[in-house]
């Protein structure tokens, strides 16, 4: 491709591609002068660059600090200096940031407000998690929480179906400017992936983005994975339920969480908002970090996992995808399609351990899923991330439970076998004693919550 068009704050506007890589922040602060979209960390973290992308998909709140220009192609985008209405009528939520005195360097404030911007147009009051990925560091939460409250029952305002509507123009997409592909299927990207296999594939740019912003890479040939629509689905049928490699963090939590509550809820604690409206499911497995919180919970309920190579698939295991640190199940030109999840009875815990609640990397997360029938374990899955250098399955561990009573005294010989199972690493996210003990004391979480008893407290009273 060699020019992208999107609608910019109800503009169209139409850009020459100059690098695969170009962040939105650095367009909007550098060549178009809105810095109201702050750079904080330039990493995902912080929230200060919020920006509100529109497309046929829905409306989100994404990180223009991760997110690269031609990610934008066919998209509406809003920043904080478009928000307002023509006459300059502040939209709801700035209205209420300023009645309840929600700003006060105002650093992260056109990050909270185009967070609160994106609820107030989706109609979601769950703020705690609107806005777990904006860091504020003087003014404290209360009055922003407040401001977002107060502003959720004003209608919305006429000019914002203008602002979000996308592009009338299509983009042109040159066929010399190879090195820039943006398929729109996943036969296409077989294809071209064959005849580029030195490719980067970028899909929610959540990992990829840190490259760049962070370690300072170039990249040259890259495939963007957004514009695919078949790989973007959820289906379901006897054999389970059939997930899109490009379908995002959220869109997954959404859909997994009637069916398995557990991981629906460890993922409200993947990233942030914003991260899991761009971040995929199948970036989180083709990473093939030991601390992707979805591979666990996937293994734990024996997902399969689909490859494709040019128009060839094949099916294995999610387990077996992960060989040894940064080595997975992948050849030359293949790319990750799916996974499936088996239609199953619902056992599945995840217990992710972090330092902190919202926003954070896990320093383990322990996946189990134990059938019990009569008293007897008759079928046990235990994976674990943070433990090993990729993510593992605790067999020595399962064995042990394999066909014994469902008690105690079984619960707690098992936990001894996790020694056998792993060797985890002393890192700057905890210690190997501390990974140990809390992979055995999950375990004996799991027995305790399934026979009634209450562990999950989130909060300390007197
Ligand atoms: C602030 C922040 C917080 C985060 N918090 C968490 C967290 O709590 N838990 C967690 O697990 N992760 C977290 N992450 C990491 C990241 O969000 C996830 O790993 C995410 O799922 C990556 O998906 P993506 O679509 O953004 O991948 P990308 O960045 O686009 O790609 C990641 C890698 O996968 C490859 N890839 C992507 N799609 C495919 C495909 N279909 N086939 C083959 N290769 C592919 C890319 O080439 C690249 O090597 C966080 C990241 C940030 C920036
Ligand atoms: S600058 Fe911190 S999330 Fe983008
Ligand atoms: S108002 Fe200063 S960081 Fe939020």
């Amino acid at each position: 491709m060699s020019e992208i068009t999107f609608q910019l704050n109800g503009s169209q506007t139409t850009v020459p591609v100059t690098s695969p890589t170009q962040t939105l922040l650095d367009f909007l602060r550098i060549d178009k002068g809105l810095c109201g979209t702050k750079e904080g960390c330039n990493e995902g973290d912080c929230g200060a660059c919020t920006v509100m992308i529109a497309d046929e998909n829905g409306t989100r709140a994404l990180n223009a600090c991760i997110l690269f220009m031609p990610q934008l192609d066919g998209k509406a985008v809003v920043t904080v200096e478009g928000l307002a209405g023509p006459d300059n009528t502040p939209h709801p939520v700035q209205a209420e940031i300023v009645t309840h005195h929600g700003s006060q360097c105002g650093f992260c404030t056109p990050g909270f407000v185009m967070s609160m911007a994106t609820a107030h147009e989706n109609d979601a009051k769950d703020f705690d998690n609107q806005l777990a990925g904006n860091l504020c560091r003087c003014t404290g939460y209360a009055p922003i929480i407040k401001a977002a409250e107060a502003a959720a029952n004003a209608p919305r305002p006429e000019w914002m179906a203008d602002l979000i509507a996308p592009p009338s123009l299509p983009s042109k997409r040159a066929s010399e400017a190879v090195r820039i592909a943006q398929p729109s299927s996943a036969a296409e990207l077989g294809q071209w992936y064959l005849e580029n296999p030195e490719a980067t594939l970028i899909a929610g740019a959540t990992d990829v983005g840190l490259w760049i912003t962070k370690r300072m890479m170039t990249l040259d040939t890259v495939a963007f994975l957004g514009g695919i629509k078949d790989m973007k689905a959820i289906e379901y049928d006897d054999d389970g339920m059939h997930i899109g490699a490009g379908v995002s963090v959220s869109d997954f939590l959404t859909a997994i969480k009637p069916l398995h509550p557990d991981f629906g809820e460890m993922l409200r604690r993947f990233g942030s908002t914003q991260v899991r409206n761009a971040a995929t499911i199948g970036g989180n497995i083709a990473n093939g970090s030991p601390i992707g919180d979805s591979p666990p919970a996937l293994i734990a309920l024996n997902a399969k996992l689909h490859l494709q190579k040019g128009d060839e698939q094949r099916t294995i295991a999610l387990e077996d995808f992960f060989i040894s640190y940064g080595k997975q199940d992948r050849q030359v030109g293949e790319f990750v399609r799916g996974i499936t999840i088996p239609k199953q009875v619902d056992r599945l815990k995840a217990y992710k351990i972090s330092k902190r609640f919202d926003q954070d990397i896990s320093a383990l997360c322990g996946c189990f899923n134990i059938i019990v029938n009569d008293g007897k374990v008759t079928d046990a899955r235990i994976a674990f991330g943070g433990m090993a250098a990729t993510p593992k399955r605790a067999s020595n561990v399962e064995s042990t439970l394999l066909n014994a009573p469902w008690n105690e005294e079984t619960v707690r010989e098992a936990m001894e076998k996790f020694a056998l199972d792993f060797t985890p690493l002393t890192d700057m996210r905890a210690s190997a004693e501390y990974r140990l003990d809390t992979a055995k004391n999950l375990l004996l979480r799991y027995f305790y919550e399934d026979t009634g008893v209450n562990t999950r407290l989130l909060s300390v009273t007197p």
